[in-house]
This record gives structure tokens, sequence and C-alpha cells, in this order.
């Protein structure tokens, strides 16, 4: 193929993301045993939500309202099928791979852990590496240990330490075999969507809630940062945080874009940049805001109804590398096409934005899709399908997306 992304060539790390709940099965964490709780509403809900205005409603309407949608149970089975799932990220020609660690079943209950899930972890990390896949590695990724929720979670600041102690542990057995490392994933939608909009658990509506698990949480980036660098000064570690673009019309509109911005984007990540060898950023989301009202915008939409403008993500990193000046890893990025209609056509946008930033002196050290596989969409369970790899809902069979083999190609092509 022949390859017109030549700033691309200095970025080392290509590959996708996942996380462990969304994908392994059998998980005993609060997300599962809301699940359980939720499921019958959440396909109830799921007529009025969406019925009236998703693009492909027909088309997932008897999954979406169908209660087991909303159960992950046994998920892909990737926590056994990993090395099958590897093979196919080789096969598509990715060399880096960002997962979760589930930390309910490294520690069951308070400071008891599981030498025979540490092991597996360790098991799965070498099987990556087997493959020449460079494990990037997120330490939370919003789902916990129920003991850990029923002592009041990220809500106290004192229980900040149980996960420093479990952060310990974890990069302790791995040490020498992880190098990259994400200590959380996007903790201002877990803030927004648990406490302030109540969709999510714990279900809480309060804006000051919000505020302080999101502080509560960047207490624990910082000081999680330093254990870890106090153990190994050559780890590389960093943030997830999710960054939209925002734009406005008129100067009304770009001042209510800039407030936006700040709060969405910065706020939060201003206060660990200190503490982040590189800025890691999810990016799925670009508004628009007319004076000052967020106004909806003509353009293709994926199945989820999102609007798709992949190429803005060049002003998301312009702007993430003028504030910080750090590298950064783009830790995901992708949406929900199950017929795989946009998919490529999101990742070629994407790269012309980022080999633009690029040539602006941005430096990206990885692009990491989300997701590989068709995985557990939290509240909304299975229909939306995220993979570079289909998965089957009821044999798991996999299945390599076009779009997929268009990306390894791209992959390759930057080798030479
Ligand atoms: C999350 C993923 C999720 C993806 C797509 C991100 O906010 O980190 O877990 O699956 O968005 O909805």
């Amino acid at each position: 193929m022949r390859n017109k992304y030549n700033g691309l060539k200095s970025v080392k790390l290509w590959g996708a993301s996942t996380a462990a709940h969304q994908v392994e099965g059998n998980t005993n964490n609060q997300w599962s045993h809301w699940e359980r709780r939720n499921a019958e509403r959440l396909a109830q809900d799921s007529v009025g939500e969406y019925a009236h205005w998703l693009p492909v409603w027909k088309v997932v309407e008897k999954q979406a309202t169908s209660p087991e949608n909303y159960i992950s149970g046994q998920a892909l089975d990737h926590y056994h099928k990993y090395r099958d799932d590897f093979d196919l990220m080789k096969d598509i020609g990715l060399n880096a791979y960002r997962f979760s660690i589930e930390w309910s079943r490294i520690e069951p209950r308070k400071g008891e852990f599981n030498q025979c899930e540490i092991q597996h972890y360790i098991e799965y990390v070498d099987a990556l590496r087997e493959r020449g896949i460079e494990p990037v590695l997120t330490l939370w990724h919003w789902t916990m240990p129920l003991w850990f929720v029923d002592k009041g979670e990220f809500q106290k600041k004192e229980n900040i330490r149980y996960f420093e102690n479990y952060c310990n542990k974890v990069i302790k057995a791995l040490q020498g075999r992880v190098k990259y490392i994400c200590i959380l994933n996007e903790p201002s939608v877990y803030a927004l969507l648990g406490y302030q909009e109540g969709r999510w658990p714990p279900c809480r509506k309060s804006r000051w809630q919000k505020y302080v698990v999101m502080r509560n949480l960047y207490h624990a980036h910082k000081r999680v940062y330093r254990n870890l660098k106090e153990l190994d000064s050559g780890l590389c570690i960093g943030t997830a945080y999710a960054l939209a673009d925002f734009q406005g019309d008129t100067w009304l509109g770009r001042l209510r874009a800039r407030l936006a911005a700040y709060e969405a984007n910065w706020w939060w990540l201003d206060r660990v940049a200190k503490h982040a060898d590189f800025i890691g950023f999810n990016y799925y989301f670009s508004n628009t805001f007319h004076g000052l009202k967020r106004v909806d915008v003509p353009g293709r939409k994926s199945n989820y109804g999102w609007l798709m403008e992949p190429w803005k993500i060049e002003r998301v990193a312009t702007n993430a590398h003028k504030r910080y000046k750090k590298p950064l890893i783009i830790t995901e990025n992708g949406l929900a096409d199950a017929k795989d209609q946009n998919r490529q056509w999101w990742l070629e946008q994407t790269m012309n934005g980022l080999d633009r930033a690029v040539d602006r002196g941005v430096e990206i050290h990885g692009y990491l899709h989300w997701s590989l596989l068709d995985n557990f969409e939290w509240s909304d369970g299975y229909w939306p399908q995220f993979g570079l790899v289909h998965v089957d809902r009821k044999s798991g069979a996999r299945r390599i997306r076009k779009s997929a083999r268009w990306y390894g190609d791209l992959i390759k092509g930057l080798e030479g």
C-alpha cells in the first residue's frame, strides 16, 4: 500500500484497547451486580431512550429490548481465549495492546491477594510479549471489588490507600514485564455518569459528589504515580483521559466553548500533568456552540448516533501538546459500526488529522484503537459494536473486519 502518512513513522505504538470487564467474562464487581439488578429496567428504558432517533434502532431493537443484552455474563470469554485474541492482533499487524487488570479478581477481599489471578496476568503479559506486542496496562477501568465499594470507594479520600496498595502489588508482580501504565481510565466520565447524572453505578445525582470523586481521583493518580516511580523510575506512566473538541461559531459561542473545554478537558488534567510521563487521551466527541447553546451539526453518525468528526483529533492533540509539552498516546478512539461501513473512513480521517498534528510538532507516541473486539458497552450492553474484530454473540467466534486489514496495512507501510 502506498503510504501517504510519512509523518506517522515516528509513532511507536500501534494497537488497540479493551477493558477487563468488557471482555473477560465472569467478573464479580460493582458493575456485574448493578447489571443484574438493572437489566430489566435498561431493556424497558431502551425504547424511550433510543427508538425515536437512533439510526440503527430497527436493526438492534430485538437485542436492545432484551434484558440479557445488559448482563456482561461470560462476555467474550477473553479471560480464557486471550492467546487466540493476541494471535488475531498479530495477524492484523498490531504491536501494542491496552488492557485493564480486574482489581476484584486480584483482591477479592480486603488485603487478600489471589496469587493464581496475579499469575494469570503475568502469563497474559508474557503471551503479549512472545508475540512482539507491547502491553499498555490500565490499573482502573471503572470496576472495583465489592468491599472497596462498601467502604465508600473514591468518595472518601482515606480509601485511596487501598487503591495504592493494589497498584503496588500488581506492578511489583509485573516488574520488568510492563513499561507503559495508565493509572485511571476516564475519571471524568465515571464521575459524571455515576455521580452527577445518576445513569451508572452508584447512581447518584449530585454535582458536588462528582467533584469530590474527581478530586479524590486526581489525588489517587498522583500518589500512585509517585509510588510506582519509586519502585521503578523507568516506567512510563500516564492517563487515559476523555478529551473532546469544542468549537463556537460566534464570539459568545467561542467563549462558551473555551469554558466547556476547560471544565471537561483541562481542569482535571492540569492537576495531574506534572505526574505523567505521557498524556493519554480518548477521543470520540466534538461539540459546537452557537451562543451559549450546544447545537447539533449535520454530519455522519455512528450506530450509536454519535456525530463523527474524526479529523478534529488534530486540534485536540495540538491543544494537549501546547498545554503540557509531553508525548501523547491516543489511548482510545473509535466508533460503533456493526457493518463496518465507516470504520476505514474514520481511521483514514483520524490518521490525516494525526499526520497534520505531527507536522506541527506534536509528539505522538502511540495510537490505540477502541476496540480490539466487539465488547460489552456498559449500560448499553452488547448491541453497539466497536471491534476491529467482530465477535459473534452466540458462538463467540471472531472475524477480523475489513477495516482492521486496512489499519494493519497502514502500520506495515510505516515500518519500511
Ligand atoms: C470507555 C470505554 C467505552 C468506550 C466506548 C470510553 O469512554 O473508556 O470503556 O467502551 O468509551 O463507549
